[in-house]
């Protein structure tokens, strides 16, 4: 067994939540959840208190996740309004551009400002309560300005990621139906420049029903701007007035949509609402960091994804915090830029990822060295399990051993953080995610969707609701009942395989639907495999994940060429360009190895379990094989791949 690594007892004396409390807390929450979140509740404005804390039920017949419903309230008032009377003139955000030296600070009463005034514009578009607006932009402080503008007005925030594609962008405008488009003339990520307009033009012309784009500057590139339909964030902030008055939404009433990838093909749209998922983001963000006032927080999250939403962004904002807002790459300039902006800003609590830390633990200790980091009390991981290799790394080198690591298991669907070793109360165990957080209770089932009972492998499901998890996917509620509810009736079931030990620690063992995880990024195979179909010279393809020493996983493409096109290194090329144009950068495949035919078993699906295995080499243990149709096609693959090595 991994060995424990004690809680600090100087973190332990000062923690918000220490062992006993641990202990006491999340008994109480179990045994009377809605008198814990009522209690949690408090720590928000609202306009007319709850009187009904919760209404849940996980029966997929008679799905209901509802929370603080009658309650009324306003997000940017919760997150801005209310500090401004004590920290007008404190830093809310201290943004570093992709080049060291350019950097700003924004503080409370200018946030505010822009707010206010970017709410009035919308409001001036016709944007109303409930319509959703979509963001493409990069890590500036005009994202987070335009995300709290839109809840300012009850509008739905959709960041979209400002890596993914203009097609990629495009249907998440149509799925939303969005009218107004907020994005940046261009980005620049280590060095390079993203031409975010140019995109958003593609898009809003592919997508159909855009309105109007919003365009802020970052690098005042001369973008051409579509008179009529396209205006300059500069200039209407400046002529608009710089008080909105907050509008009332009810606790359910959706706070935003975010796409992320799910088991069968089309991206979906997972919406929050807001009374719940304020409540626990904002609770759980100060528990789970240990968050004391003046602790500087750097989340290094893409705006993208929903750390970003929960943990760089409502987290930080709900508490009054200062945090760090990054727009470039760990290794740009070079492979010290992190620990630098560490030093700068004094940052006592650093949220990443695992693919990160495995990147820049080949740079070796040096550019760590060279920076100061004693200011560093927490550290964070995100995404996907950290292998112990880089536990140990991020812990001795970049926190001097003083530092506990919450490694924090939760997802998009689940809003908020599940399962973590809160710093003050749980002893780390490199490579577990720890226990579970207040009010939840993890299951490890078995095939036969029993409950195991103490040590034990299975798929990870969760009894009873939290006030953060998702309530629908945008214009498919069939569909997520059928993803999350149908699988395990009475529990949300996660995608994930888990190992709980004899102390209570969950693992997790890694996806077990067909979901990729590539660099802390969630890639559904089938969106993968339409995109790489979507070439005129291909007949099929599937894609499987292949075990990579930085990403984690990487993208292994077997593809299926028609009658008489030849396979040739071009045609390669031509269809790795092709999925990232159609996906993103982050989509980009590994490796692609032609196959005259591809394993199935005789209803014709596409056995990717076999293909996993060959793509990693493993070609005498490819599982159960009998169920195939057509075993001579997988000793050719075999042949190949083994010839390609
Ligand atoms: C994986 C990111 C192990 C998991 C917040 C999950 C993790 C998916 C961890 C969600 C972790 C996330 N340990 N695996 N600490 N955190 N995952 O929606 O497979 O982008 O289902 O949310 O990432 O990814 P998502």
């Amino acid at each position: 067994m991994t060995e424990l690594v004690p809680v600090p007892q100087d973190l332990a004396a000062r923690a918000h939540v220490d062992l006993p409390t641990y202990r006491r807390r999340y008994a109480a929450s179990l045994r009377a959840p809605d008198d814990f979140w009522a209690a949690e509740a408090a720590s928000l404005d609202w306009i007319r208190p709850f009187r009904e804390v919760s209404d849940t039920n996980f029966d997929p017949a008679d799905l209901r996740i509802r929370w603080f419903a009658d309650g009324t309230l306003n997000a940017s008032v919760n997150c801005i309004d209310r500090h401004l009377p004590a920290k007008a003139d404190q830093p809310a955000l201290l943004w570093e551009g992709d080049r060291p030296g350019e950097s700003r600070t924004v503080t409370w009463a200018e946030l505010a400002d822009q707010v206010n005034r970017l709410a009035n514009v919308l409001r001036g578009l016709g944007v109303a309560k409930g319509d959703v607006v979509t963001i493409y932009m990069p890590v500036l402080p005009e994202a987070i300005v335009a995300m709290m503008a839109c809840v300012r007005i009850g509008a739905v925030h959709s960041v979209v990621f400002s890596g993914f594609s203009a097609e990629a962008l495009a249907d998440r405008i149509r799925d939303a139906g969005a009218r107004v488009v907020i994005t940046a003339d261009e980005g620049l990520r280590g060095g390079r420049v993203v031409p975010l307009k140019r995109n958003a033009d593609r898009a809003a012309a592919a997508a159909g029903g855009v309105a109007h784009l919003i365009v802020a500057a970052r690098t005042g590139a001369a973008v051409p701007m579509t008179p009529g339909r396209d205006i300059r964030w500069g200039p209407a902030l400046t002529a608009a007035d710089p008080w909105c008055p907050p509008v009332e939404v009810g606790a359910e009433d959706p706070l935003f949509v975010l796409y992320t990838s799910g088991p069968t093909g089309r991206p979906k749209g997972l919406v929050h609402t807001t009374g719940g998922y304020l409540v626990q983001v904002g609770t759980s963000w100060r528990t789970i960091f240990d968050w004391h006032e003046g602790n500087v927080f750097w989340s290094t999250a893409d705006i993208g994804w929903v750390t970003a939403h929960s943990y760089k962004i409502y987290g930080p904002l709900l508490n009054g915090a200062t945090s760090v807002l990054f727009e470039g790459v760990p290794t740009f300039p070079d492979s010290s830029r992190w620990w630098s902006i560490i030093e700068k800003h004094r940052v006592a609590i650093f949220y990443t990822a695992p693919t990160a830390i495995r990147s820049l633990m080949r740079e070796g200790e040096a550019p760590v060295r060279r920076h100061d980091l004693s200011s560093l009390r927490v550290l964070g991981s995100v995404g996907e399990p950290i292998n112990p290799d880089a536990w140990h790394w991020l812990h001795r080198i970049v926190g001097g051993g003083r530092c506990p690591i919450v490694d924090t298991y939760w997802q998009t669907e689940t809003g908020s953080v599940l399962l973590v070793p809160i710093p003050g109360a749980v002893a780390n165990k490199p490579g577990a995610a720890g226990k579970p957080y207040f009010g939840v209770r993890p299951v490890v089932m078995d095939p036969a969707g029993r409950p195991v009972a103490g040590a034990g492998r299975g798929s990870l499901c969760f009894a009873g609701s939290w006030p953060a998890q998702a309530r629908t996917i945008l214009h498919d509620h069939d569909r997520f009942l059928r993803t999350y509810f149908s699988p395990f009736p009475g529990h949300f079931f996660t995608g994930d395989g888990v190992e709980r030990d004899g102390l209570g620690y969950y693992r997790i063992t890694g996806r077990i639907d067909d979901v990729l995880n590539v660099s802390g990024h969630r890639l559904d195979t089938v969106e993968l495999e339409s995109a790489i179909a979507s070439h005129p010279a291909v007949a099929e393809a599937a894609v499987v994940g292949i075990p990579h020493p930085v990403k984690g996983q990487a993208i292994f493409a077997f593809v299926t060429l028609k009658a008489d096109q030849p396979e040739t290194e071009a045609l390669k090329a031509a269809i790795v360009a092709l999925v990232r144009e159609r996906i993103g950068p982050i989509a980009t495949p590994e490796a692609l190895l032609w196959a005259p035919a591809l394993p199935k078993n005789r209803a014709g699906k596409i056995l990717r379990r076999v293909l996993a295995r060959i793509a990693a080499g493993d070609y005498h243990d490819l599982g159960d094989t009998t169920t195939l149709a057509d075993p001579e096609a997988v000793d050719e693959i075999i042949r190949r791949h083994r010839a390609s090595q």
